[in-house]
Formats: structure tokens, C-alpha cells, sequence
């Protein structure tokens, strides 16, 4: 792609300032904007949305919308707009700390969707209408169509599904970007819906552009500004040793018969251990293999270079500066392995079962059946949401959760009794790790998880206060299949509310 990045004259026409595209916006819409872990989000006119809510908010009138996105964006987005108080509720995945907070303050809505099912939800018509929809693109067309940003998430239900479309196109996205996506057209909703054809983690089944109705698109507006590309944590010793016994594991597995010497389709969840992981496979002995997953770390990204990575797929690129700096210089070279899939694929259930990924997620805290959490500080508080991690839990071929084995430097044990708030119930938890060791609780009733999951993955000054409860509730507690003293089980939670110290 040379020169203009907008090839459709018709929609040159429309190209206008980010504060004349804002003003198209009305009070108590719902907008679509895309942006998934901080890409490929719109920039420009969030930002002038912003500005124009706090006038409004000024004189006195209100100005509040709906939001909806891929998943998490960036500060020009949902910082903004929340800071700017123009939020009232917003869905599928946050992790900005400014709306964290006002969330946790009660004063946004937010629900936390499986992100598979938010297309879905929007077709059905189960969220209700959508008036706007505001999407980052690379370029347009000279048919019309939009060359894709760094992430795709749930933008062509957005731009299919609103009745006005605002383009921004980011010219910072780097046009090599062009035919590594891969949309999904054939999706259908009950009874209509049929077979996904799709077979092996890079195969391509649909188009490289969004199809978008010109007449639909009512401005245009053009940027130059990076995504969010927030630098990892370097990986720590825990991390280290997370990523060493996950590795045993896989290496026990292929003795064993139960995974292929190249493992299955790699799926790996967000934030620093995640990421740790991906660096400590390139350090490992498995070759050949393969990715299904939702986003692209920097772990991800250096297993490809590697060449032990051979392909992945994904709905977006969660980067550092310095990693999109690298692979932008090197896009052109790395672009035939990695695909871009609308979420609702990247992270479909069907697809998840059918390739067998493997899952490996990051979580807040488990408890001692295995129930996990990982979304909500001390049963109420939201950290980020729920993201994909119950679309691969469930459905993977081996579903495998991390954390270190105490938070905020020992006072917090994320091994607890029973998890105050749970995302993922026991039967999609079969494998526990923290620094400590490893449980694989497949196969065992939850009275023999509770002893493999004390042993293995208790943090030894958390092990004895465990097994003290565990007793006790094998003695007292009203069943036996789960043993569990109920006012006790949440005490360890109060007490850190309390004292700062689930030690009291
Ligand atoms: N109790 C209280 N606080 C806890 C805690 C616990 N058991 N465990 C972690 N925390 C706190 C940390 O101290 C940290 O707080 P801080 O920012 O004030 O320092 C915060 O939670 C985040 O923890 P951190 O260790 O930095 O997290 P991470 O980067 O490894 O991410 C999750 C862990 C669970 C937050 C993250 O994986 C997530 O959001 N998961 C849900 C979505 C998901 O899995 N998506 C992937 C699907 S493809």
C-alpha cells in the first residue's frame, strides 16, 4: 500500500477533525470501539469524546454512553472516557486502572463476558442495539474494504452490526499488517449455525479485509499514534520456576503418550507469568510447535523467532515498545506464520475442543478443591475480568492455571480454602501451578485435591494453617465430598480486609 492509506474517494470526502467525528456521537449511545489488549484501538476520537463530555458535564448537561469493546484498550480510550465520568456501563474486559477503580467505587457498570460470546450476544440481539460504532483501521480500499489494525477482536460485528461507522486510520500501523488477518464471514446464529471448517491453528477460512458498507461510514479521520505496548515484568524467580515445573510437566506428558513431542496448539493467557512461560519454552526441548490463542506477548513473539513456534494464531498483539518496535522491523519476514481471527473465532469453543489446546492461564488465587478466581481481590473487588480464559478452560485439551503461591510480599496465600468469587469450577481446572510445584488434579475427587494442592502448591507458611483447616473440616463439615467449614473458609479473606495479613 503506497501513499493515501485511503483509497475510496468517496470516503476521502468524510475525512474530518477528531472533534467533528466526536460530535456525531449523541448522549446515551452505545458505541462499538475496537482495541484488545491495548491495539489496535482508536485513538483520536475517544479522546475528543472525552473533551467534549466534560464540556458538557460543565453546562451542566449529561453525556454518558454505553461502551463496548474487544477487550482491554488503552488510556486514550477507556482512561479517558472514564476519567472523564462519560462511562455509564461498559463491557467485555478492562484493565485500566482509572475505570478499575471507578467500577470498584460503584459508580460504572461493567459485566465481564467470555469473549467468545460477545458477537454472538450482539447478533442475537441480547445487548441491545448498537448505534456507533469508532474502529482503528490501517487502511482503507479502493473497494471499500479495511485493511485490518493490530488486533481485530469483535470489530466486524461492530461494523456490521451499527448503524453508523467512524474510521480512524492509524498510519503508525505498519501497511506489512495486510493479509495476516483472517475474517470470518460464514458465522450464523441457531438454528442456521454450521460446522467451523477450521482444522489446524493456521489455516485461513475467510477474507483479509472487513467489509464495511461506505454509505455507512459517516467520518474518517486519520492518526499517527502507537498502541498502548506496556513493558512485562522481566521474568522474576517465581516466574522462573512456574515456567520450569510447566515444562516437566509437558516433558512427563510426551513420555507418557498423552501429548505429542511438538505438545498441542499453545494457548497462553495474559500478564507477566504467561509471558514468562512462552520464554521459558524457547529454553525447552520441544520443537514444531503451534499456537491457538487469543493474544500475541512478547513470550509468544520470541518462540516464533525462535523456530520453535512454527505458526500462531490469535485475535490481537499485546506488546512491549520494544517488542512492536522489533516486530514491525521485521514484520514483513514473520507475517506468513501469524493470524489475526475475529475473537469470537480466535477464541471459539468448537475450535478450542476440536485443535486440543492446551490452556495456560494466569489466576488470582484457587482454592483447595481447585475452584479458581481470577477476577475478583478478595470476592469483590474486579482486578480485570474474565477475558478468554473460561472460552480455553473449559473446552482445552489440558487446562492449566498459574500463580506464586502468595501475593503482597507473603501477606496474601493464593491457596485458600474456598475462593470467594469463582470463574472457573472445579471440573475446568485440571492442572495447579505456582512456584512452589505442581498438582495435576485430573482424575481425583475434590477430597484427594485438597491434599495434592496443600502439598504442591501452598507456600510452606501458608501449608500448616491448610492442612489445620483441612482436618477440621473432614471432621465437621456438614458433607464429605467437599469438605468445607463455611464461616471459617471466608474468615481468611475478612482477616486480610481487616489486618492487611490473612495471617492476622
Ligand atoms: N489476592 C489479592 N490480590 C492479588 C492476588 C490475591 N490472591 N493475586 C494477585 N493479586 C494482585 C497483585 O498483587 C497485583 O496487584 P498490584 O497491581 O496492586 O501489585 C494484581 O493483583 C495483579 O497481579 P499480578 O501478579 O501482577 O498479575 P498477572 O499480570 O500475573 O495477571 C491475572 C494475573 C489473574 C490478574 C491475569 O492473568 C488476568 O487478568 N486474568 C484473567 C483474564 C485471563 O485469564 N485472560 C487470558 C485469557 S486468553
Amino acid at each position: 500500500m503506497n501513499g493515501s492509506r485511503i483509497g475510496l474517494a468517496a470516503l476521502n470526502a468524510k475525512v474530518m477533525s477528531p472533534e467533528d467525528a466526536a460530535a456525531l456521537i449523541g448522549h446515551g449511545e452505545t458505541v462499538g470501539m475496537s482495541g484488545f489488549t491495548g491495539s489496535g484501538y482508536p485513538k483520536a476520537v475517544p479522546l475528543a469524546l472525552a473533551r467534549r463530555i466534560e464540556t458538557e458535564h460543565a453546562a451542566g448537561r449529561p453525556f454518558k454512553l454505553r461502551v463496548w469493546t474487544g477487550a482491554s484498550t488503552g488510556p486514550e480510550l477507556d482512561g479517558a472516557l472514564a476519567k472523564a465520568n462519560g462511562i455509564e456501563f461498559r463491557l467485555p474486559y478492562n484493565s485500566d486502572p482509572i475505570a478499575r477503580e471507578m467500577i470498584n467505587r460503584g459508580e460504572m457498570d461493567y459485566f465481564d463476558m467470555h469473549l467468545s460470546q460477545v458477537a454472538p450476544m450482539a447478533w442475537q440481539g441480547f445487548l441491545g442495539p448498537l448505534d456507533t460504532a469508532v474502529i482503528e483501521v490501517t487502511g482503507i480500499r479502493p473497494d471499500g474494504s479495511l485493511i485490518p489494525s493490530s488486533s481485530i477482536g469483535n470489530n466486524k460485528t461492530w461494523i456490521d452490526r451499527a448503524s453508523k461507522v467512524i474510521l480512524e486510520v492509524n498510519r503508525w500501523q505498519n501497511p506489512a499488517l495486510e493479509g495476516m488477518h483472517d475474517i470470518y464471514y460464514g458465522t450464523a446464529l441457531p438454528p442456521d449455525r454450521r460446522p467451523i471448517p477450521l482444522t489446524r491453528p493456521d489455516q485461513r477460512i475467510g477474507e483479509a479485509y472487513f467489509r464495511c458498507d461506505p454509505a455507512k461510514v459517516v467520518a474518517v479521520v486519520e492518526t499517527d499514534s502507537p498502541d498502548r505496548n506496556l513493558p512485562f515484568d522481566a521474568p522474576d524467580e517465581d516466574h522462573r520456576a512456574i515456567a520450569g515445573h510447566l515444562l516437566e510437566f509437558f516433558r512427563h506428558e510426551v513420555a507418557r503418550g498423552r501429548l505429542p513431542a511438538n505438545l498441542l496448539p499453545l494457548q497462553s493467557g495474559v500478564g507477566n507469568i504467561a509471558n514468562a512461560v512462552m520464554f521459558g519454552l524457547v529454553e525447552g526441548p520441544f520443537d514444531g510447535m503451534t499456537a491457538y490463542t487469543e493474544v500475541l506477548q512478547d513470550g509468544m513473539l520470541a518462540l516464533l523467532e525462535s523456530g520453535k513456534l512454527l505458526s500462531a494464531s490469535a485475535t490481537a498483539f499485546s506488546l512491549s515498545p520494544e517488542a512492536a518496535h522489533a516486530l514491525n522491523a521485521d514484520l514483513d519476514r514473520i507475517r506468513d506464520r501469524l493470524v489475526l481471527r475475529p475473537q469470537e473465532i480466535s477464541n471459539h469453543p468448537e475450535l478450542i475442543r476440536r485443535l486440543g489446546c492446551i490452556a495456560m492461564n494466569g489466576m488470582i488465587e484457587a482454592d483447595i478443591h481447585g475452584a479458581v478466581n481470577s477476577t475478583h481481590l478478595m470476592g469483590s473487588r474486579i482486578q480485570n475480568g474474565i477475558g478468554g480464559s473460561g472460552d480455553f478452560a473449559r473446552n482445552a485439551y489440558v487446562s492449566i492455571f498459574m500463580a506464586p503461591s502468595t501475593a503482597k510480599g507473603g501477606k496474601i496465600s493464593t491457596i485458600v480454602p474456598k475462593a470467594p468469587h469463582v470463574d472457573h469450577i472445579n471440573q475446568d481446572v485440571q492442572v495447579l501451578v505456582t512456584e512452589q510445584g505442581l498438582a495435576d488434579l485430573r482424575g481425583l475427587s475434590p477430597r484427594q485435591r485438597a491434599e495434592v494442592i496443600i502439598e504442591n502448591c501452598a507456600h510452606p507458611d501458608y501449608r500448616p494453617a491448610l492442612n489445620d483447616y483441612l482436618a477440621r473440616a473432614r471432621r465437621e463439615s456438614y458433607g464429605q465430598q467437599s469438605p468445607t467449614l463455611l464461616t471459617e473458609a471466608f474468615a481468611w479473606h475478612q482477616r486480610f480486609i481487616e489486618t492487611g495479613d490473612m495471617r492476622g
